[in-house]
């Protein structure tokens, strides 16, 4: 199964860096999803790994072997391009076909190879069908059956999903993670979902401006991002400025504007005065008696929950979650909060401002 490691790779246009200095190392059997906001480079990362694109500067190397200078049809990967991309004038068989006919397989190996991977994504009754007869979403599963037809042991998918329905899109995402799990297959997947990210990756990079931000687990990247980006671009988070004004050996006290002092666990880095950046997640946010001032700007009913808005005399924007079967607060109700003590992050305040550290761009 193969193994990929990009060394120090960048891939520069005239003063444009489509990616820059990116290292990074992808496990055998691996999903990994690429995550980042539009134009952060993470098509350019696919095309540098399937060999469409020579990194300007840098090393690729697949299981070991250095093929940075091996052209895309000598790589042995699968892809499916961001566009749907089938040969329109051919039938869905053809289409899924046609890889193992390249490869010199006969006219019926290659009908049962593409019969079973179609079987794999339910499309086996579709084909004699043209891509035009096909919804979006068939389109989708046939470029992927047709990616596991090459046989390849490396997929390399780019927004496989992003034309897709929002229910469609949550079946296939799992139908896709099950079928490459059940063939050993590694899986670079990249998207700007950040949902999708989470739901089927072993491991996902978060990517920005070309560069890697930081890679790890979903989890980890959900519970203790080690990037204010991260914290911010991954799930929901409230974002309060302030102030180290106290630490001991297990907490660090952070002074927001209004003057409340907040205990965090851990952090013992930060030093009295430092500038830090406080970040909570709305599920870690509750109601006490005594607590950041705050006044309810707005209360959303979100089915299994509400969603409380709020303005702190901090001046932050706070939200937070409270049990559907609860009664919920009216507008311009006072209340007082208090944050988990342990999901708590706190991060050095950025020297660009904090709207700067998160823009999406
Ligand atoms: N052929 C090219 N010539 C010049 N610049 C390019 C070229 N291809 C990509 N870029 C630039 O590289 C950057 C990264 O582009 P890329 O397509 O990798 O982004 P992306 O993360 O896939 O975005 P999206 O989510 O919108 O698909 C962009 O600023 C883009 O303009
Ligand atoms: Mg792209």
């Amino acid at each position: 199964m193969p193994h990929i490691s990009l060394d120090e790779v960048t891939m520069r246009f005239g003063d444009i860096y489509a990616v820059k200095d990116i290292d990074l190392v992808i496990r055998d059997g691996e999903y990994l999803t690429i995550l980042g906001p539009s134009g952060c480079g993470k098509t350019s990362l696919i095309k540098i790994i399937c060999g469409l694109w020579t990194p300007t500067e840098g090393r690729v190397s697949i299981d070991g072997v250095d093929v940075t200078d091996v052209p895309i049809e000598d790589r042995h990967v699968g892809y499916v391009f961001q566009n749907i991309a089938l040969f329109p004038h051919m039938k869905v068989l053809k289409n899924v076909s046609f890889g193992p006919r390249m490869q010199g397989r006969t006219v019926e190996e290659g009908r049962e190879i593409a019969e079973k991977s179609l079987r794999l994504v339910n499309m086996l009754e579709r084909l004699e069908m043209f891509p035009r007869e096909l919804s979006g979403g068939e389109q989708q599963k046939v470029s992927i059956a047709r990616a596991l037809a090459s046989g390849a042991r490396l997929m390399l998918l780019d927004e496989p999903l992003s034309a897709l329905d929002a229910r469609v899109r949550m079946d296939l995402r799992y139908e896709i993670r099950r079928l490459v799990k059940d063939l050993g297959i590694t899986v670079v997947h990249v998207t700007h979902d950040q949902d999708e990210a989470m739901s089927v990756s072993d491991r996902i990079v978060v990517m920005r401006n070309g560069g890697i931000v930081e890679t790890d687990t979903p989890m980890r990247l959900y519970r203790r991002p080690n990037n204010l980006f991260t914290a911010y671009f991954i799930g929901e988070t409230n974002l309060m400025e302030g102030m180290v004004s106290g630490k001991d050996d297990r907490n660090l006290l952070v002074r927001l504007r209004d003057g409340t002092d907040v205990k965090v666990g851990g952090n013992r880095h930060f030093q009295v005065n430092d500038g830090v950046i406080l970040s909570v997640r709305p599920e870690y946010v509750y109601t006490a008696k005594e607590g950041l001032h705050s006044t309810v700007l707005q209360v959303i009913y979100l089915g299994s929950y509400w969603r409380v808005v709020t303005r702190s005399n901090s001046a932050d924007i706070v939200e937070y979650n409270i049990p559907k079967h609860r009664e919920p607060p009216a507008i311009g109700d006072k209340v007082s909060l208090v944050f988990n003590r342990k999901m708590s992050m706190v991060y050095k305040r950025p020297r660009e401002g904090t709207s700067e550290a998160i823009r999406l761009e």
